[in-house]
């Protein structure tokens, strides 16, 4: 299979276990068309704390995380994706995609749309020095360390990746890529 013969293109949207915005992320995928869902294994466990259910569009692919070469993102090599999207992203993704590691699903997902030129949109979780997030059982506050905020300033310096840093920005910019995408298409 070679990049020319895929027909249709498709989102593949990185998912990690982040409480802050998990909700409304799974809201902005399900109107996405064409899509694979990459889950990191904490993903899959906040997924059930907050009791929801991944109620996607017919044909949408989900790869969970269960082989330690993250086989599913083989398909990045052929053309399968257009666009990448990490919503929303743990410090922990954010700092390991920051320093190159890429150790899980979502972590190989982020570095193989790097290394084959796959515009990436990742939705930063710890972005301010104070924030009230939602936790299973209700709002709290987190703080949000230093170390948290450097990562993400410095994963903004990445080439063909947009950080995003609130649920405004992260429909805006799926808004975008959409209509970018339609006129590359005509
Ligand atoms: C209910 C719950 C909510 C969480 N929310 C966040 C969060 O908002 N931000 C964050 O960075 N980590 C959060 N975590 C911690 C991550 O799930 C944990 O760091 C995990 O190792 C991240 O793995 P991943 O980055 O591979 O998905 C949360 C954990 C739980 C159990």
């Amino acid at each position: 299979m070679t990049r020319t013969e895929i027909k249709t293109p498709r989102f593949a949207w990185a998912l990690t276990g982040s409480g802050h915005f998990f909700k409304e992320s799974l809201d902005i995928m399900t109107r996405l068309p064409n899509l694979d869902v990459f889950l990191s294994q904490a993903a899959e466990e906040v997924l059930s704390m907050y009791k929801q259910q991944l109620n996607l569009p017919e044909g949408t692919r989900i790869f969970k995380d269960r082989t330690a070469s993250a086989a599913p993102v083989g398909n990045f090599y052929y053309g399968v994706y257009h666009t990448l999207i990490v919503a929303p992203a743990t410090s922990n993704t954010v700092a390991k995609c920051v320093y190159g590691i890429s150790d899980n699903l979502a972590t190989n997902v982020f570095a193989q749309a790097g290394k084959c030129r796959v515009p990436a949109i990742v939705f930063a979780c710890d972005t301010a020095p104070e924030l009230d997030t939602e936790a299973p059982k209700g709002m709290v506050k987190v703080y949000p360390r230093r170390i948290d905020l450097e990562n993400t300033a410095k994963l903004k310096t990445f080439d063909d990746t947009v950080v995003v840093e609130s649920l405004a920005e992260l429909e805006q910019a799926v808004d975008e890529r959409l209509i970018c995408l339609k006129s590359l298409s005509s």
